[in-house]
């Protein structure tokens, strides 16, 4: 079985010192062997934390990218200037960009593209509502995010985040987790045949310290995007720990 990846998505938190002192705790504590881990800071912190994790088994990620590659797009970001920080993945689609941005299907597997394109690996979030959980037509989103937010030859990974339980303290059951695998494992190959079975699919959702054994056991889960635990030194290396 491959190395399992865990991830950390900062999101909008995070100013100088204290991006610093964070990371020099999380390399501090870092297994010699274990997971693949990545940190993606706002941003802001990029450059300096690239300078930090030069030479460290830790990879640096960002948490979006524009689809061009330079262009009047005030406000945006490049997935060419990111790789030129020493970014190595880049998180795409996640909920938080898909609601508050009105980021699309089409525009996800663009910046996919794009990403790609820039040696960037993409990290594309999928994940249903509460509603769309408890109606049960639940596998419709996800079938229609996986076929939409994909582009062919996608070579990126992952990332399954049940909207409902990202930020509640409320991680999805080990039973509806694997459930879900199943079902986007299937989709990935329906889409890319042999290929799809290679995907990586990491789970996202609240989880800690405490669930992350029970979590990273489940079949298919090939590891996890953190999000609030990425923000504690001690919390994210027990996840780092929990993960083969
Ligand atoms: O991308 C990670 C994320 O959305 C999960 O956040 O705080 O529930 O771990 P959290």
């Amino acid at each position: 079985m491959s190395r399992q990846m865990i991830v950390g998505n900062w999101k909008m938190n995070g100013l100088r010192e204290s991006s610093r002192e964070l990371v020099a705790a999380l390399l501090a504590g870092m297994p010699k062997t274990g997971p693949d881990v990545v940190i993606c800071p706002p941003f802001t912190q990029l450059a300096l934390l690239a300078d930090s994790l030069a030479s460290t088994s830790v990879g640096l990620g960002a948490q979006d990218c524009h689809q061009d590659p330079s262009g009047a797009h005030t406000g945006d970001i490049s997935a060419p200037m990111l790789k030129e920080l020493g970014v190595s993945h880049v998180i795409l689609g996640h909920s938080e960009r898909r609601q508050e941005h009105g980021e699309l299907d089409e525009t996800v597997r663009e910046k996919a593209v794009a990403a790609a394109k820039a040696g960037l690996t993409p990290i594309v979030c999928v994940g249903e509502t509460n509603d769309q959980r408890e109606n049960g037509d639940y596998t419709d989103t996800l079938g229609w995010q996986i076929k939409g937010s994909l582009p062919d030859g996608f070579c990126g990974i992952v990332a399954y985040e049940p909207i409902w339980a990202i930020g509640t303290g409320l991680a999805a059951t080990e039973a509806q987790i694997a459930e879900t695998m199943t079902f986007l494992r299937q989709e990935l190959v329906r889409q890319f045949g042999e290929a799809g079975k290679a995907i990586k699919i990491l789970y996202g959702g609240s989880v800690n310290a405490d669930n992350a054994v029970a979590i990273l056991s489940i079949p298919e889960v090939a590891g996890a995007l953190v999000g609030g635990a990425s923000l504690k030194a001690d919390a994210f290396l027990s996840i780092v720990g929990a993960a083969s």
